[in-house]
């Protein structure tokens, strides 16, 4: 089937464009190329726009006959968007209107979309549930549930079959080396993390250990690329008319930003200089998710769930390329 892409040509786009390509689909990957990379999309069909522009999405839907759209173009920095919520609205919420009205223009009646577990805000409970309420303290997150929103009322009013995907700390490349994670500006702890090793950057800030967790540092749950990339195939296969379905994706356990930096340690086998830094706007202590659902429902599970694993495939990906796709 051929499978629209947005943000195709992103970190997590490459890596699903791949899973597509195993699963037997075909994706057309629709990016406008500001933050994603050319070369990343290999030989995958490549438009380059934004999902704000609908005549364009219309184009790009009817040409290539979609039905099923997997939306991940959106601005993804938690700080960022508390200093520019208007772009953060427009671009994953009012975008995401533009392209789900295009959808129903051209038939396309189905979606895989991707969220995250920053609807949550600051989770009560130490393994997230999906019905646990949306509790948004950024403006990323709160864009984010707004397309949630959307979805529910567009599956009751329209027909729209949806799945959700919630993800939690996305790390880890491709085991080829072929594809990995290149942000310009880049803000994820395990790159930078790299970075530090490779000697391109020259410590690693830790923003708070002040928080009332073990050892004062914040509690992610750390998923590999490829292993997320495998729950979107589950879930194209999942999506039924007029249906919303909602999944965390994550590996249920939490590590610390200290224990994350231990860990890039051992990997790498380089001191990797860290200090602390005050805490960073928006960040919640302790996000760590229950995925029963996603392994009930979708069948899904992760291939690579250890964290040293995680980091050794993004430091293969960083030692081979230590300027990313730019050399
Ligand atoms: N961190 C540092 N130093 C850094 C960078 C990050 O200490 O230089 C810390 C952060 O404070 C946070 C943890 O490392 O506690 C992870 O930070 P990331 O920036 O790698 O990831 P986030 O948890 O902020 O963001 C991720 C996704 C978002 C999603 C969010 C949910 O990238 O898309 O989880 O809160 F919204």
């Amino acid at each position: 089937m051929n499978v629209l892409v947005t943000g195709g040509a992103g970190y997590i786009g490459s890596h699903l464009l791949r899973a597509l390509e195993s699963a037997g689909h075909t994706p057309i990957v629709y990016d406008n190329l500001t933050k994603g990379h050319r070369q990343s999309v290999a030989d995958a069909k490549l438009i380059v726009g934004d999902i704000t522009d609908g005549r364009k999405l219309r184009s790009a839907m009817d040409e290539n006959k979609i039905e099923l759209v997997i939306h991940l173009a959106a601005l993804a920095d938690v700080a960022d968007s508390i200093e520019k919520p208007d772009e953060y609205f427009r671009c994953n919420t009012i975008g995401t209107m533009t392209l789900l009205e295009a959808m129903r223009d051209c038939g396309a009646e189905r979606m895989v979309f991707s969220s995250t577990a920053a609807v949550y805000g600051r989770p009560k409970r130490t393994s997230i549930e999906e019905n646990d309420p949306f509790d948004p303290i950024n403006p990323y997150g709160a864009s984010k549930v707004c397309t949630e929103l959307m979805l529910r009322a567009y599956a009751e009013a329209y027909g729209l079959g949806s799945v959700s995907l919630r993800y939690f700390n996305v790390a880890g490349a491709d085991p080829t080396g072929e594809i990995g994670e290149d942000h310009d500006p880049e803000t994820h702890l395990v790159p930078l993390i790299l970075q530090v090793a490779l000697g391109t950057r020259q410590k690693v800030r830790i923003f708070g250990d002040d928080y009332d967790t073990p050892d004062g540092t914040c509690i992610r749950d750390y998923i590999h690329v490829c292993d997320l990339a495998q729950a979107h195939i589950a879930a194209v296969e999942a999506i039924e008319p007029a249906r919303t379905k909602v999944y965390n994706l994550g590996n249920g356990e939490g590590f610390s930003v200290k224990q994350v930096i231990a860990a890039a340690r051992r990997v790498t086998g380089h001191d990797i200089p860290a200090e602390v830094a005050p805490r960073r706007p928006g960040d919640p202590p302790r996000l760590v998710a229950s995925w029963k659902r996603a392994a009930a429902e979708l069948g899904w599970c992760p291939k690579y769930p250890q964290l040293e694993t995680i980091i050794s495939h993004a430091w293969a990906w960083h030692e081979a390329h230590p300027t990313g796709y730019a050399q």
